[in-house]
């Protein structure tokens, strides 16, 4: 057992704090709050303990308290090696202390390299407030040194052999920093391979909430102001919702609107996983651990990683186009829900997930005009898109009283489909909108010009339609091959445009 507040040591004597290039060490216990509420009295006992293993330790290394403050440590060291040393063996010690109440102590450490003088007992500048930030990118049991310290520690070539490694991460952004940094991982014996926190080493990856892996945002969003709130309403109050609707009516569209909305609620932010171009279910989770930055770990299961990591953040990660992948999908979800509990989960899916706790939202066409009075027409969210959409494809279209009934007639007649109608407004300046209008006889043909860039399943009608298609059992293609109307108004009742 650890030592008990009452066996704390007084602070070491002070020595004159070391100048020029200083390396710095904060230590910081992950969860403190957690563990405040979980053991009660006894965290003091702990801290305590946890006080007396670090400055052991500091001493050990030639090293000097700066500041302690609650929870976290702040020491300088002349020598940059001693200083990962002695991050090395904080954390060995940690992990070897028996805590009370079974209670898992664990500490993220920054180690970082820069000059400075000190003055009035401490010291201030960008190498301290950098070091603090490289510590709080770290996850508990985990080193993460900066590029200045690990050539530092190269250049020392006399002496023993180091016994670590520092394993390059890549460069990401830090809070605050306007540069980015690049950070090392400490691995050595006796240190638990931490994964580092989601995205973390992705190169250019920030730890500190925001959206990530979101496409760039080109055109407008519309309208959808219901849906939104409604969507946001239930991922505050359950763990995984899942967004249904036919092919092409703006799932993906909304789902990413909604993330980016509520993303600042979570500490790790929103992460958005494409799943559409995964064709083999047996990758769902390598791809989700790619995309989130978390690195496979030898011997362990991808899914296994994933879970350690997540565990340890709160975050909202959106699985986009599950519907192909389904049962890797939600074998996924229903993993990481379960170990992990800050996570919540914003899937889009043609199908349920059948998972435990699942809230649906299905998604409705875009609002329409009403056909028999015109006069605010302009303002129904399926005439707004055509509109902004035909202005983007050819800048001499207006929404005018010439125009106007046929845009509302050509909108009604694609059901509100988003999809369809950013399809024909594109073809606009060829057509124009009574042409459109006219030709929508053959609406699977109409639809397929244009020079929009959108994934491949999105090119045309009958490329979204066969995507559909493709994901029939072989009893519903023959079903679907009797059906006259595969888009919108589905005779079929497996179509699966409109099942969920
Ligand atoms: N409210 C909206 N405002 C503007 N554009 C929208 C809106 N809803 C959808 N879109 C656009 O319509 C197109 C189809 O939307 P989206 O990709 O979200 O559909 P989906 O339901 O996810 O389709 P799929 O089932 O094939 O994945 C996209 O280009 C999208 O940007
Ligand atoms: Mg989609």
């Amino acid at each position: 057992m650890v030592a008990g507040a009452r066996d704390e040591p007084a602070r070491v004597p002070r020595r004159a704090l070391p100048g020029g290039a200083v390396t710095f060490v904060f230590t910081d216990i992950e969860g403190s709050t957690r563990l405040v509420k979980a053991l009660r009295d006894r965290y003091a006992q702990v801290l305590a303990g946890h006080r007396r293993l670090v400055r052991a330790a500091i001493a050990a290394h030639d090293g000097h308290e700066v500041d302690t403050q609650g929870d976290t440590f702040f020491a300088a060291f002349a020598s940059a090696r001693q200083a990962v040393l002695c991050a090395l063996a904080v954390q060995r010690s940690l992990a070897g202390a028996d805590w009370p109440g079974g209670a898992q102590v664990r500490v993220r450490i920054g180690v970082h390299t820069g000059q400075a003088t000190p003055a009035g007992g401490g010291y201030t500048g960008l190498a301290v407030h950098r070091a603090a930030r490289i510590c709080a990118a770290a996850a508990g049991g985990q080193v993460l040194v900066s590029q200045p310290t690990r050539d530092l520690i190269e250049d020392e070539e006399e002496g023993p052999g180091l016994g670590f490694a520092l394993i390059d991460g890549g460069e990401h952004r830090l809070k605050d920093l306007d540069r980015p940094v690049r950070l090392f991982q400490l691995a050595a014996a006796g240190l638990e391979p931490t994964p580092p926190r989601a995205g973390q080493l992705a190169a250019g990856g920030s730890a500190a909430g925001g959206v990530h892996g979101f496409p760039a945002v080109l055109t407008s969003f519309i309208g959808r102001a219901g849906p939104g709130r409604e969507v946001a309403g239930l991922l505050e109050r359950g763990r995984l919702v899942r967004v249904t609707g036919p092919g092409g009516s703006g799932k993906t569209r909304l789902a990413a609107e909604v993330a980016r909305r509520v993303a600042g609620r979570f500490a790790d932010g929103a992460w958005l996983v494409e799943l559409a171009p995964v064709a083999d279910p047996g990758q769902v989770a390598a791809v989700v651990a790619a995309a989130l930055g978390v690195r496979d770990q030898p011997g362990v299961p991808i899914a296994g990683t994933l879970a350690r990591v997540l565990a340890r953040q709160q975050l909202l990660l959106v699985l986009d186009n599950c519907e192909h992948v389904l049962g890797a999908a939600a074998e996924l979800c229903a993993g990481l829900l379960a170990a992990c509990d800050d996570l919540r989960v914003l899937a889009t899916s043609r199908e349920p997930l059948a998972v435990d706790g699942e809230a649906r939202y299905r998604l409705a066409p875009l609002a329409l005009p009403d056909l028999e009075d015109l006069a605010h027409a302009a303002t129904a969210e399926a005439v707004a898109l055509f509109a902004d959409r035909a202005r983007a494809a050819d800048a001499g279209f207006v929404l005018d009283g010439q125009t106007g009934p046929a845009v509302a007639a050509l909108v009604a007649r694609l059901d509100g489909m988003p999809l369809a109608i950013e399809l024909a407004a594109a073809r606009v300046e060829v057509l124009g909108v009574a042409g459109l209008l006219d030709r929508l006889e053959d609406r699977f043909a109409l639809l397929a010009g244009g020079n929009r860039a959108p994934p491949p399943r999105h090119r045309s009608l009958a490329a979204t339609v066969d995507w559909s298609y493709q994901l029939l059992a072989e009893g519903e293609r023959t079903c679907m091959k009797g059906s006259r109307s595969p888009f919108g108004r589905a005779t079929c009742r497996t179509w699966p445009a409109t099942a969920c």
